[in-house]
């Protein structure tokens, strides 16, 4: 097992020394290296098994620093990181040259984001470089929510998990590029669409199509938990089922079941919560004595749109 603190120093020694740790942020745990030391960016490779097509963001704690990791910055890029650093959105910027092709898969845009966690923030500020932090999770799984979720997967591969407690927003950042200086939203996240558009107006959506090059990472499979997941509207779920099932719901408990199968993503169904609890309540359905897990759409409203991309994802067979 990792050792599990909360003291940004031995974070800062591990790293200075070209180690990784896992960190908090709002959206979810990143598992961070130096983004600018060539075999630790390699070793976060390594110890998550993802394959090397599939680049990382950065994380940095200021606009002054971003602007040394990136040649253009084009004005909706920055009215959008001026209204939502720190938060959960990153942005696809032309990336000058102090950032290895390693971070970037080779592409020229590198992914930079403003992290919105007290100690992540802390942390950034007092080491000399940005830190390249892919989701702590093996390749393919469910992301982190808490440092207990990365301990479980990753913590006999890493020295220390910082532990910033849960993770606010729960589902990964909503990263947006652009063409011909207009956004285009490559993955749904923790920022939802709406917001984007009342600062820069409508968007192009683009999220995760095989065919999209700029996003060679987000591929259908990702966010999967170990037992099947059978996603639908809840009218259609089988009267009697053949496999013990657990069920991941939006606002109401299924009658007849055993609530213990169950699990709401939020009462009041506000969206928010939802996505908060999204993560964590699939990874307690994948451990529950059970052999499939059936989930419904959530309402295509603000953050349901991210829920729903990633319960399709976690729903894909291949
Ligand atoms: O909320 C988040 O974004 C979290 C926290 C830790 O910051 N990070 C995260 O990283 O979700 P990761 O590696 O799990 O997902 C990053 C996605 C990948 O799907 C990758 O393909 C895409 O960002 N990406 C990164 N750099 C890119 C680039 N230069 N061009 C296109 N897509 C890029
Ligand atoms: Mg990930």
């Amino acid at each position: 097992m990792a050792i599990t603190g909360t003291d940004i120093n031995v974070a800062k020694e591990f790293l200075l020394k070209g180690e990784l740790v896992a960190i908090p942020t709002e959206t979810v745990y990143g598992l961070a290296g130096n983004a600018l030391n060539y075999s630790a960016v390699l070793s976060i490779f390594e110890v998550k098994n993802r394959p090397a097509f599939d680049p990382l963001i950065i994380h940095t704690d200021s606009l002054e620093k971003v602007q040394r990791y990136v040649s253009d910055f084009p004005e909706k890029a920055l009215l959008l990181a001026k209204h939502f650093w720190p938060g959960p959105l990153t942005l696809l910027l032309p990336k000058k040259q102090t950032i290895p092709d390693l971070v970037t898969s080779g592409l020229d845009s590198v992914a930079v984001r403003i992290p919105n966690h007290p100690l992540l923030l802390g942390l950034l500020q007092t080491i000399p470089f940005p830190l390249a932090a892919p989701s702590a999770n093996p390749f393919g799984y469910i992301s982190p929510t808490n440092a207990a979720h990365v301990n479980a997967q990753l913590g006999e591969k890493i020295p220390y998990i910082l532990d910033g407690g849960e993770s606010e927003v729960g589902i990964e950042s909503t990263i947006v590029g652009f063409e011909n200086d207009e956004p285009v939203v490559y993955r749904l996240g923790g920022l939802a669409v709406e917001e984007i558009e009342a600062i820069v107006g409508k968007v192009r959506l683009m999220p995760h199509s095989s065919s999209n090059p700029k996003a060679p990472g987000m591929l259908k499979s990702h966010y999967a938990p170990r037992k099947p997941l059978y996603l639908d509207q809840r009218e259609t779920f089988p009267e009697i089922e053949e496999k013990l099932t657990g069920y991941l719901l939006f606002n109401q408990y299924l009658e007849n079941i055993d609530p213990q199968y169950q699990r709401i993503l939020s009462k009041n169904g506000d969206m928010k919560e939802a996505a908060h609890n999204l993560f964590a309540y699939l990874r307690e359905l994948d451990i529950l004595p059970i052999q499939q897990i059936r989930a419904e759409f959530v309402p295509m409203t603000g953050l349901g749109l991210a829920i729903n991309d990633r319960l399709q994802r976690a729903a894909a067979k291949e």
